[in-house]
């Protein structure tokens, strides 16, 4: 399966480009892994008008932000209002998958310098943004404030899901502070290279938090470790990017068994 052109300029393919992003024309694995992903989030919803899913990671670099991206367009394509809000407010980096500005976002909304939050629609059907806003001195402390819970409930009553990109949990407190704000966590883990021990601390600390933990993705699986096909292992060895695939590890009793399972491993 060929994923780029095949005289693509490869050397110039921009980190976060738009062709990452979910869409009709993606290839058949990787729809077909965000539908799977799709369906086991909706079961976790617990019944609430519209839930509240932050994606979070232990460490930065591990998928946090394309998979928060892609699970949110997946929930579009079903038809649903969906919105994403950038909550990574000290790296942003979902405008740029747009092609729209960070400013006039997230952190001007907490802060109070917006009365109204300012969405903007996005190039997806059903999918509508919040980006980050201008990078603020005291993401914390903004999240920590009662203006969240505020914001979400007004959210709440215009969409049916709302997805929130956020910081690494071993690295700042930003996705801790929500915890209680927030239906539950999607945990991301990066094959081969998330330290266990600290995927396991994160886990646990979001859990003490009172959040409950709804699936946990090991992205960038390889063919090696997963089975999945050949040619994915071709691009990584060409040192090409490479669309990965990625796998949710989701119910109660997976999940439980997941981290019993890794505690004693030093990387996923
Ligand atoms: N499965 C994947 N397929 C293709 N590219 C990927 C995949 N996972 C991550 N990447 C790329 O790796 C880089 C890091 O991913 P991403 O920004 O999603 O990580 P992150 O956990 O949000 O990082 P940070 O902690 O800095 O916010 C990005 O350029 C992203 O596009
Ligand atoms: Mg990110």
């Amino acid at each position: 399966m060929r994923i780029f052109k095949k005289n693509e300029d490869v050397r110039g393919f921009r980190k976060n480009d738009p062709q990452k992003l979910l869409s009709d024309k993606s290839p058949f694995l990787i729809k077909e892994t965000y539908n799977s992903i799709r369906t086991k989030i909706m079961f976790s919803g617990k019944g609430e008008k519209c839930p509240v899913f932050a994606v979070t990671s232990s460490m930065p670099n591990d998928g946090k932000t394309i998979n928060c991206i892609n699970i949110a367009i997946s929930f579009a394509m079903t038809g649903k209002k969906i919105l994403l809000i950038d909550g990574d407010m000290r790296n942003p980096t979902i405008y740029r998958y747009f092609g729209i500005h960070y400013k006039n976002g997230f952190s001007e909304s907490l802060a109070g310098l917006q009365e109204e939050i300012c969405i903007k629609h996005s190039k997806v059907e059903n999918l509508d943004l919040v980006t980050s806003g201008e990078v603020p001195p005291n993401p914390a402390e903004l999240l920590g404030a009662e203006r969240l819970k505020v914001l979400l409930a007004s959210l709440r009553e215009k969409y049916d899901y709302i997805f929130i990109d956020t910081p690494p949990v071993e690295v700042v407190t930003d996705a801790s502070v929500i915890a209680n704000q927030v239906t539950g966590f999607i945990f991301v883990t990066q094959a081969g290279k998330s330290d266990m021990g600290s995927a396991v601390h994160s886990v646990e600390l979001l859990r003490q938090l009172g959040a409950g933990i709804v699936g946990v993705i090991l992205n960038d699986c390889n063919g090696k470790t997963q089975g999945y096909s050949k040619q994915y292992g071709a691009y990584k060895k060409n040192g090409y990017y490479q669309y990965r695939s990625q796998q949710v590890q989701h119910s109660a009793e997976t999940d439980e068994q997941f981290w019993q399972q890794s505690a004693g491993k030093k990387s996923v």
